[in-house]
């Protein structure tokens, strides 16, 4: 296999929309990131983050040294959570406008990087809030440039043009997806992922094993989202028992963390529709449910409801999970149960009931799915018809296991 050739000890340049320095020992690199940004004359910057991962992890020792280096200064904001919500974007902005941020460095995962994408609009949009940006109340052609420290396997947002936060008040959890948030620069180093738990390391390459299932199948899927999700397939069923195994182990963390940023990259092409339009509403809910999880709950019945329309694809891009799928419509419910034997295997067996949600929920639930904005649109995007009666069924689907 061609993982076997490469150095992963290498800094390499990949060029997407976003430039992304790729390696272990990727993090030296906002040494050059800081000197872009001084050769454009920026001179503040926010620096948006969790609670602690961006210390603990290292990275903090390489950025601050880098900043002085270039005559940055910055203001840093480290209260970002799982499920970011609009409160804290607006208390970030709020605090970047104090020294008039040109710049937004994110240092974590999907949330710290989401939440700095939405201030890196509002530095541009002083007029507007973090809800109207999540309710559509203005299209953001405008932002600050965005600088992504990713730490971890799962978003893809390094890559992306998405974001996501929840409107807390109204038990919303949005996606935006403009151009204007690409980020700049991205930092994808596996070496500042050894630290992630087991939990962690399972549920954010599970995320990315959705974002390639929904980027394949939605009706825009394209060859380019094909090529990009089934090769992040192969790799996290390649990698992630070996991470799971050893933390440690740089080679899985890095072909782990390629996997996240093609799949990433994956639905920047092809979307999403089903499961993540059907996991905002548990998340949105239950703000302390992890993403990945929630996905994970909802993906068999996914694949059970959209196999019969998407066969020959899915057959191909779900081999490594489930092998022997022949690309017949009549396999969907095999193709799930393999789907869900999979999940289980590297540690994932949850379902809806064992995270406190029942048939009573399903009402409320599927009311989220078509009123928070975005997920209709996400809806449309699947590759049979999103009706009330499907979204019912993929939750009820969830419950319990298929392979019961
Ligand atoms: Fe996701």
């Amino acid at each position: 296999m061609f993982q076997n050739s490469l150095d992963i000890h290498e800094v390499r340049e990949l060029r997407l929309k976003t430039l992304v320095y790729f390696g272990c020992g990727a993090i030296r690199k906002i040494e050059d990131v800081a000197a872009q940004l001084e050769a454009r004359g920026i001179r503040n910057m926010l620096v948006i983050t969790g609670r602690g991962a961006y210390k603990s992890t290292g990275a903090w020792n390489h950025v601050v040294p880098a900043l002085e280096r270039h005559g940055i200064r910055h203001v840093l904001y480290d209260k970002v959570t799982p499920n970011p919500t609009t409160a804290q974007i607006d208390e970030a902005a709020a605090l970047a406008r104090t020294i008039d941020a040109k710049a937004v460095l994110c240092i974590g995962g999907g949330s710290p990087t989401d939440a700095g994408k939405s201030v890196a609009v509002l530095l541009e949009n002083p007029t507007y809030t973090a809800a109207d940006l999540y309710e559509y109340k203005f299209t953001p052609d405008k932002a600050v440039p965005v600088i992504a420290i990713n730490l971890t396997h799962g978003t893809g947002t390094e890559v992306d043009r998405v974001a996501v936060a929840t409107i807390l008040e109204k038990e919303y959890k949005p996606a935006i997806a403009y151009d204007c948030i690409y980020p700049t620069w991205a930092i994808d180093d596996p070496a500042l992922m050894t630290g992630l738990s087991e939990k962690q390391t399972r549920f954010v390459s599970i995320d990315a094993v959705n974002h390639s299932v929904e980027a394949v199948t939605s009706v825009i899927a394209s060859p380019l989202s094909v090529t990009l999700g089934r090769e992040a397939i192969a790799l996290v069923a390649q990698f992630l028992p070996s991470a799971l195994k050893n933390p440690g182990d740089l080679t899985a963390r890095y072909y782990l963390l390629y996997a996240s940023m093609l799949a990433g990259s994956a639905f920047d092409n092809g979307m999403l529709h089903y499961t993540h339009a059907l996991e905002h509403p548990l998340s949105a809910v239950k703000p302390d449910l992890t993403h990945g999880l929630g996905l994970s709950m909802l993906l068999p019945a996914v694949v059970k409801h959209i196999y019969p329309v998407r066969a020959t694809v899915l057959a191909d891009v779900l081999s490594p999970l489930v092998p022997g799928l022949k690309g017949d419509p009549a396999e969907a419910e095999t193709a799930a149960k393999g789907v869900e034997k999979w999940l289980a295997g590297v540690g994932a067996p949850e379902k809806l009931s064992d995270e406190g949600f029942s048939s009573a929920d399903i009402d409320k639930l599927t009311k989220l799915a078509f009123t928070t904005p975005s997920l209709g649109f996400l809806l449309s995007l699947a590759p049979n018809k999103a009706d009330t009666e499907a979204v019912r069924r993929i939750y009820s689907d969830s419950m319990t296991p298929l392979n019961a």
